[in-house]
């Protein structure tokens, strides 16, 4: 019996295939702080997520759902603006739908981005933070349910989830724009509540740098499929308790939105670099 995961993302895949001809060799999920990131694609085409047969669609406000192909300097990409998180309610199956169509596109190296909560006390609202491992314990592993050999193989190996060589180039690339960027381990939780200051020192005394409520799982759909992955977060906040100040949305948002300019700099060269 065919695989209904499989079979899902094969009915999306023949639809893209269907209607966009370009052919992307960099992913990038546009994480809060970038939706407007687009601007800075020479635009060739574009898909909205609706248009794609059974394709999951994100229902948080400001995210607009669509795949927009085209060049950033003389590299194709194909970039997602809005992504689906599991706390919305769908499977981890559907939430890393977007990232294996992708890879069946074509893409050899996906870009992650997000907004997340500085846990490592010695960040601050703002910072950049390059993801050099994650821990992604507490959601359902993404692979979970019968393996789809055509995807990838049972046990992936994720020794090496985001790419020493890649990482080597964001170092570069900050460095070209001027831009100071942490160096973390992100600790992805279901959400969407914020987490208790006790889950805070926990991701902590894990070794754990930010917190977040998407990225990892993503990544791991991502190598499964043995594509070359990077991650980029905005510490959009301190994670709850390390200040007297409550979490709230908008203070995400807000840092988010004042130092987006600097993450597209960043993002912008990156793409250039990896033509
Ligand atoms: N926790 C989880 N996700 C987040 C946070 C946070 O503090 N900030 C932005 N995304």
């Amino acid at each position: 019996m065919e695989n209904p995961i499989f079979a899902k993302l094969v009915t999306c895949a023949e639809c893209v295939k269907k209607k966009i001809s370009f052919k992307p060799k960099v992913g990038l999920i546009l994480g809060s702080g970038l939706g407007n990131y687009a601007d800075k694609i020479k635009i060739v085409e574009t898909l909205d997520y609706s248009d794609i047969d059974g394709f999951p669609i994100s229902t948080v406000k400001g995210h607009k759902g669509r795949f927009v192909f085209g060049y950033v300097g003389e590299t194709p990409i194909v970039a997602m603006q809005g992504r689906v998180h599991y706390y919305e309610g769908y499977s981890m199956s559907d939430v890393v739908l977007p990232t294996r169509l992708m890879a069946i596109m074509g893409i050899k190296v996906l870009v992650l981005t997000n907004a997340a909560g500085g846990v490592n006390v010695s960040y601050k609202a703002g910072d950049f933070m390059m993801i050099t491992d994650h821990i992604a314990t507490s959601v359902p592993n993404p692979l979970i349910g019968p393996n789809v050999e055509d995807l990838g193989t049972r046990f992936p190996d994720m020794s090496e989830v985001y790419s020493v060589r890649l990482q080597s180039i964001i170092r570069k690339c900050a460095l070209n724009c001027d831009i100071p960027i942490q160096e973390g381990i992100y600790v992805q939780f279901t959400g969407p509540s914020y987490e208790t200051p006790a889950e805070v020192r926990m991701a902590r005394a894990l070794g754990g740098d930010a917190v977040g409520m998407s990225t990892a799982c993503e990544a791991i759909a991502a190598r499964h499929m043995g594509i070359e992955v990077c991650g980029i977060s905005c510490i959009t906040n301190m994670a709850a308790g390390i200040s007297d100040q409550a979490l709230d949305h908008k203070e995400v948002q807000e840092t988010a939105d004042r130092v987006a300019s600097q993450f597209e700099l960043l993002i912008t060269d990156l793409l250039k670099e990896l033509a």
